[in-house]
């Protein structure tokens, strides 16, 4: 076996393999293939304790937002049945199952997640931890899929289901699944890579006045209408197949005089509303909330965090309707927020706002 081969394998008798360091211009990596010290965190835990005191995210992991509020709100109890519909990193997942296994208690734990390559990783960092196919079930399914899912294991109903909602920070630190909006990759934005269209597809194709609804729905965009006039007159003379085609335009058309903080945000707002269009979020989120009364057992708790306005209003109005009907005895309509600490220590829980109900 050759120096350079990837993962840690051993050579032949066990031997472990040499592997030479990759070569990056300057004295630390930027791009996110280079970090070859964060993708390997686990051999290298001093340089994800600098990473993460520094208020960043080691490449390749995802820092859970909210866990003591999460586990507060959902109270996951021993040999409870529960559900992580937005697996990820498998954060949220491992302390829910701490405390559905906690002193041998036969509790179980259902992860799905639409991304095939980030699942099947987190399934192996929780089998790692030591969690049994009888405790932990992962399955390849998009949440409004939840009750489908549970029906085909033959799960009659969970207690606690969390969804933790939106990108995770494996998707967004690799340039190469389209979701950065810094380094270059294809503008790619789906979840699911193999379903759909891809961002650069859709905005070839979309017209003017889907574009605008888009830039409305999914960014919040006062100039919706102007902005989408620009996107399609540009887009005839050019394709928009790279990221960094699509942030440098969106940068020199806000122009010389915005602000950089105000530029920044439109660049994201803009990457996030056709994120929401090419996974068809909001259409999933609709589904998965008109559905989950009929898979929380009488008395169980769902908590979801958002991460922008459009996902909070409709869990805000869902799990006010089930207040109004009777489907949820309890849902407060004061929304939970990061502490100021884990703002500091994990910027990007700045916009996390977390809602739950209980099933009547
Ligand atoms: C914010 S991350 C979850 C992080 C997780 N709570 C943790 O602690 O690591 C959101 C995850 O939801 C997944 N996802 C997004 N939309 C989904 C959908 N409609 N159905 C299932 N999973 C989805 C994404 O692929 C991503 O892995």
């Amino acid at each position: 076996m050759s120096a350079g081969t990837q993962g840690g394998e051993a050579a032949g008798e066990g031997v472990p393999v040499h592997r030479r360091r990759p070569r990056y211009p300057g004295r630390n990596p930027r791009r996110f293939e280079h970090k070859y010290k964060e993708h390997r965190a686990a051999e290298f835990p001093e340089e994800a304790r600098h990473i993460e005191s520094r208020g960043k995210t080691v490449a390749g992991t995802h820092r859970p937002i909210m866990v003591r509020e999460v586990l507060g709100v959902l109270g996951p109890r021993p040999g409870e049945t529960g559900v992580d519909a937005t697996l990820g990193h498998g954060g949220h997942a491992l302390e829910m199952l701490a405390a559905l296994t906690a002193g041998g208690a036969p509790g179980r734990l259902l992860g799905l997640d639409v991304d095939p390559v980030e699942r099947p990783r987190a399934e192996a960092r929780i089998r790692a931890a030591g969690y049994t196919e009888g405790q932990f079930v992962s399955v390849a399914s998009n949440h409004a899929g939840l009750s489908g899912a549970m029906e085909r294991l033959g799960w009659e109903g969970a207690d606690v289901v969390l969804a933790d909602l939106g990108v995770s920070s494996m998707q967004i630190d690799d340039p190469a699944r389209g979701f950065s909006v810094k380094f270059d990759g294809p503008l790619d934005l789906r979840m699911n890579p193999a379903r759909g269209v891809s961002a650069a597809d859709w905005l070839a194709g979309a017209s003017e006045r889907r574009i605008e609804e888009a830039l409305r729905a999914g960014a919040d965009e006062a100039r919706a209408g102007e902005l989408a006039r620009a996107l399609a007159g540009a887009r005839a003379g050019r394709a928009f197949r790279r990221t960094l085609e699509l942030a440098g335009w969106l940068r020199e058309w806000a122009g010389p005089h915005a602000g950089r903080d105000a530029v920044e945000s439109l660049v994201r707002r803009v990457f996030q509303a056709l994120r929401i269009v090419v996974n068809d979020e909001y259409s999933s989120l609709g589904t998965f909330l008109r559905l989950l009364p009929t898979v929380l057992r009488p008395g169980g708790r769902v908590a979801v965090l958002t991460f922008h306005s459009g996902e909070d209003r409709r869990v805000k109005h869902a799990f006010r309707e089930g207040v109004t009907s009777g489907v949820y005895a309890e849902a407060p309509e004061e929304v939970i927020r990061p502490s100021a600490e884990e703002r500091r220590a994990n910027p990007r829980s700045a916009p996390a706002k977390l809602r739950w109900a209980r099933r009547a």
